[in-house]
């Protein structure tokens, strides 16, 4: 019986997206063959391929001027993929750090690029963000690293920073959350395995004119302007994965597109959030403008309560919500595919611990 799974991920998927998937393992329509089996260049593949990009460029109104790339190797080789592409134009990029991803992308900038770190917010353990109107930019960045969310933190930027450099994100844990104004960003990359689908598929959208100065001394498999270049399909692309993303950004489509996503978010979150802040038992220690809509941490007033609770939330049908090791604690994880329903049910359950425990 499937439970209600609050992975950071890989994450939950909407239960309609894994049973069409289901009923086309065997055999994609009128192919012969599972979509496993086929090559990634024949004519029904390509189809499949196209048709996911052409939705998620409407989910996410993405102008023509940007190119929509489907890669492997994760969000991490973002990491060192955009400090090799763009060391060229300056030598040097700006970072801002407010949590652990953003930390291991600046450490894996440095070791190809000089990176200085504008922000940082590591001494209040990463449970705020820079004020963005302020921001002192250095004047030779070839482009300004950030994310809008960090996943193990739950620590959130919410407005996009108007500088007049190029923007880098990492979406990893918010892409297809809410609608976003594409325009602002030289560079978004995200992880599937959270909003888009299964793991083994990175999304990476790209403005043309910036791809265009990436450094042409990488080779191929390094070099976004090869991948553009190859609709993605320099080399075998993750078939699968991008198959299913496919499915995801269709339900995405058909559930009302982002508009909808945004408001059940934020419904989500904001009642959790308020459960949380008027118990004395459970608390959440990032700063309420900075607190994110995806990903909730939460702490029990006593630390050795964690394993009980983790015991008894799984009883309860409830799974995976144990914090990241490297911060403890709890961390429910509520991306689109989780409903309100489960919601609720968690915030059941954690009422229940605490008046048994509090
Ligand atoms: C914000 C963020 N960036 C980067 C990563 C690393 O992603 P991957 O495991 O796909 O390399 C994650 C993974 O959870 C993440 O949440």
């Amino acid at each position: 019986m499937r439970k209600w799974n609050f992975c950071a991920g890989p994450a939950v998927i909407s239960e309609e997206v894994l049973s069409e998937v289901q009923s086309e393992l065997l055999e994609y329509p009128d192919s012969g063959s599972s979509i496993m089996e086929m090559s990634h260049r024949s004519s029904t593949y390509m189809k499949v391929a196209l048709d996911a990009k052409q939705d998620l460029k409407d989910i996410l109104k993405i102008p023509e001027n940007y190119e929509i790339l489907f890669l492997q190797g994760g969000a991490t080789h973002q990491f060192s993929m955009i400090p090799m592409n763009f060391k060229n134009l300056t030598g040097s990029a700006d970072y801002i750090t407010t949590g652990s991803w953003t930390k291991k992308a600046l450490i894996e900038g440095s070791k190809i690029m000089n990176i200085k770190e504008i922000y940082s917010s590591e001494k209040d353990s990463f449970t705020c963000a820079p004020d963005l109107e302020n921001l002192e930019l250095s004047e030779n960045a070839a482009y300004v690293h950030y994310c809008p969310n960090e996943t193990i933190e739950g620590n959130a930027i919410h407005e996009v920073p108007k500088i007049n450099k190029p923007l880098v994100a990492d979406m990893s844990s918010v892409i297809l959350s809410e609608p976003i104004e594409i325009g602002n960003f030289s560079l978004i990359y995200a992880g599937a395995q959270k909003n888009i689908g299964p793991a083994g598929l990175t999304i990476v959208i790209i403005k043309k004119e910036f791809m265009e100065q990436c450094n042409s001394n990488l080779p191929n498999l390094f070099r976004y302007s090869e991948h553009a270049k190859s609709d993605s399909m320099l080399n075998t692309p993750p078939t699968f994965s991008w198959y299913v993303a496919g499915k995801v950004f269709k339900w995405i489509k058909k559930s009302g597109g982002l508009d909808f996503f945004k408001e059940q978010n934020k419904m989500k979150a904001s009642k959790l959030y308020d459960f949380i802040d008027k118990s004395n038992f459970y608390s959440n220690p990032v700063k309420p403008a900075n607190r994110s809509i995806m990903n909730v941490p939460f702490i029990l007033k006593d630390s050795a309560l964690d394993a009980p609770f983790l015991n008894e939330s799984e009883e309860n049908g409830l799974l995976n919500l144990k914090g990241h090791r490297s911060v403890g604690g709890m961390r429910a994880s509520i991306y689109n595919a989780m409903p309100l329903e489960g919601v609720n049910e968690l915030i059941k359950f954690m009422d229940y611990f605490e008046s048994k425990q509090g």
